[in-house]
C-alpha cells in the first residue's frame, strides 16, 4: 500500500517469487517506475494499480500481508486507515508498517541534534527558514507543508496508536523504535536517545496465539538489524 516505485513489493517479491504482490498507489509517476522494472526484469504476479489507499481498500479482495512502508505518516487519520486494512486481511493476515516518525521528531533535543548533524547547505536554509518565520510572525500552522504530510510534522504518537489498535481488536505483536536515515545517523542517534521512527506487525488476533512466532521475529530482527532499536 502507498508502495511508490515499489521498494517493499519488490523485496517481498524476491523472498517469494510465486507470491501474488500488489501494489498500490495514488501516484502515476511512482507507479512507472515500479512498471519499467516489472517490464525489464520480466517480473510475473506482481499487478500495479494506480488508486487512493481508502479506495483500495473498499474493495473485496484479502490479503495475507499488507505492507505500508515510509507510508501511514501520509495520513491524518492513521488508526482509520490501519483499520480499513485490517479489513482487507486473510484469516492469518498481518499488516507491517515501517519507517513512520514518532513525535520524538518534535522535541527540541531531536532538532537541535538534527540541525548539528545537516551539512551546511541544509544549516543555510533552516537558518533562513527561522528568520523569515520570525520576521513574517507566521505560526507554525500557517507555514506551507504538504497537508498530505501532516503527521511528518506533528510525527505519530505510536503508543497511542498501539493502544488504540488494541481496543479495536487489533494487536501490534511487535513494535519497535529505531533511527532512520543516513547510515552515519543511524549510528549516531541511538547513543542520543533517538530511536526516532517506528514500525509495527499488527495482528487481529492475540499475542498469546503468535507467541513463539513473535520471539522468532524479535531474535531475528536483533540479529539482522544493522542499528541499535527498542522495542515498545
Ligand atoms: C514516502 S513515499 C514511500 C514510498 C514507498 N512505500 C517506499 O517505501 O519507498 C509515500 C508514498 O505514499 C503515496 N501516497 C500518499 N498518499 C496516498 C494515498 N492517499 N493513497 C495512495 N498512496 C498514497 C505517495 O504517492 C508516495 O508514493
Amino acid at each position: 500500500m502507498c508502495g511508490g516505485a515499489g521498494k517493499a513489493a519488490f523485496v517481498i517479491k524476491s523472498c517469494d517469487p510465486d507470491c501474488q504482490v500488489t501494489l498500490v498507489d495514488c501516484s502515476d509517476k511512482m507507479l512507472d517506475i515500479a512498471r519499467q522494472k516489472v517490464r525489464k526484469q520480466n517480473i510475473q504476479g506482481l499487478e500495479v494499480v494506480l488508486d487512493d489507499a481508502f479506495s483500495f481498500l473498499a474493495r473485496d479482495e484479502k490479503f495475507d500481508l499488507i505492507v505500508f512502508s515510509s507510508a501511514v505518516h501520509h495520513f491524518k487519520d492513521p488508526l482509520a486507515l490501519l483499520e480499513a486494512a485490517s479489513k482487507r486481511l486473510n484469516d492469518n493476515g498481518l499488516i507491517v508498517t515501517i519507517a513512520d516518525p514518532t513525535t520524538l521528531t518534535k522535541t527540541r533535543r531531536y532538532k537541535f541534534f538534527e540541525f548539528m548533524l545537516s551539512d551546511k547547505e541544509t544549516k543555510k536554509t533552516k537558518v533562513k527558514s527561522w528568520f523569515a518565520f520570525k520576521n513574517n510572525g507566521e505560526t507554525a500552522a500557517g507555514q506551507d507543508f504538504d497537508l498530505a504530510e501532516y503527521q511528518t510534522y506533528t510525527g505519530i504518537d505510536d503508543k497511542k496508536l498501539a493502544y488504540e489498535l488494541t481496543k479495536l481488536g487489533l494487536h501490534p505483536m511487535v513494535h519497535m523504535r529505531y533511527p532512520a536515515g543516513e547510515p552515519y545517523l543511524t549510528k549516531i542517534m541511538p547513543w542520543l536517545g533517538l530511536c526516532w521512527a517506528f514500525s509495527m506487525i499488527i495482528s487481529p488476533h492475540q499475542v498469546n496465539d503468535h507467541a513463539l512466532k513473535v520471539q522468532g521475529i524479535k531474535e531475528q530482527l536483533k540479529r539482522e538489524m544493522p542499528f541499535r532499536f527498542q522495542f515498545c
